[in-house]
């Protein structure tokens, strides 16, 4: 099977359109050994012909055109995007939907039932594209149990529940519910071989660890590099808690997580524009090298 990560950044990208923050401002200046970054996505495929997306950023346009494999190829209005799988309803993961309202079929959307519900309310896309190309919506397991997507041929899913929060304009931002933010093992059937994505994971919880023992590979939360770095900087008021994403460093951070799963490769993925790790000569890009864990930019490609 084939990953494409189309979107390596988080929410805002890299660098954000208003950001000063040491990062975005060395990389504008070309004074940072770093590369830019669109928001988060990655695209499967194992006959590198139907796609299977994972999330629909911002971004996405973009992130096609720098894609030729999953573009028109016959016929006047063609696309190798087949279906949508969407790990939460943020902004970040659900906006490029609006993107793809041109399309000739109705668009498959898998979900869970509280995206979805975020999604035809707080922020109604769902709504929308009935005047567009329409949504066909497929639930989502949330107990970690398997199923496959129409037309995506030898893929297997296995979605479970993560502990995180609901965006902001969700109407139980408050009152958190299983399934608002979702992690899960893409499998070729074939071959056996699985990948464990979970670009927002805030917390090891024992069935998520479970998952990322077995597997090939890791595309796990890179969101921040410390728990209070958007306050530190004067971005935001926020910690990485609190929006549902594991620091890498420090005891029990996604390093520590990292280490202790032997056999896999680990790729952070989701990696927001104040995290030092964007800077490929920073302290902090070395110690992920030194501990075998890789930082994903766009376009990079997955072959396992
Ligand atoms: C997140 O991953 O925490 C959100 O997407 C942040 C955002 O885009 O506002
Ligand atoms: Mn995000
Ligand atoms: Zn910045």
């Amino acid at each position: 099977m084939k990953i494409r990560v189309l979107g390596s950044g988080a929410g805002g990208g890299f660098p954000q359109w208003n950001c000063n923050c040491d990062n975005c401002r060395r990389l504008r200046h070309q004074q940072m050994n770093g590369k830019a970054r669109t928001q988060s996505s990655i695209a499967v495929s194992t006959d590198n012909k139907n796609w299977l997306l994972f999330n629909t950023s911002p971004d996405i346009r973009a992130q096609l055109e720098a894609f030729p494999a999953i573009q028109p190829k016959e016929g006047i209005r063609d696309t190798g995007i087949k279906a949508v799988l969407l790990i939460d309803s943020q902004i970040d993961h659900t906006t490029g939907m609006l993107m793809l309202r041109e399309g000739k079929e109705p668009l498959n959307v898998y979900c869970s039932e509280m995206v979805k519900q975020d999604l035809t309310t707080g922020f109604p896309v769902f709504k929308m594209l009935e005047h567009y190309c329409t949504v066909k919506h497929h639930p989502v397991p949330l107990d970690g149990s398997s199923f496959t997507v129409e037309a995506i041929d030898d893929i297997r899913l296995y979605t479970h529940s993560l502990k995180s929060k609901a965006p902001p304009y969700s109407p139980h931002r408050h009152d958190p519910h299983e399934g608002d933010n979702i992690g899960v093992i893409i499998e070729q059937i074939s071959t056996g071989k699985r990948v464990y994505y979970a670009p927002g994971l805030g917390e090891i919880e024992p069935h998520v660890l479970s998952a990322m023992q077995n597997v090939d590979c890791l595309l796990v939360d890179g969101t921040f590099w410390t728990e209070d770095e958007m306050i530190a900087c004067g971005a935001s008021s926020k910690k990485a808690q609190e929006m549902g994403h594991l620091a890498q460093s420090g005891p029990g951070g996604m390093i520590e997580v990292l280490n202790a799963i032997p056999d896999t490769r680990k790729i952070l993925i989701h990696i927001n524009n104040t995290n030092p790790i964007l800077d490929e000569d920073s302290d902090a890009f070395k110690i992920l090298n030194q501990n075998g864990i890789e930082v994903s930019y766009d376009g990079l490609e997955i072959e396992l």
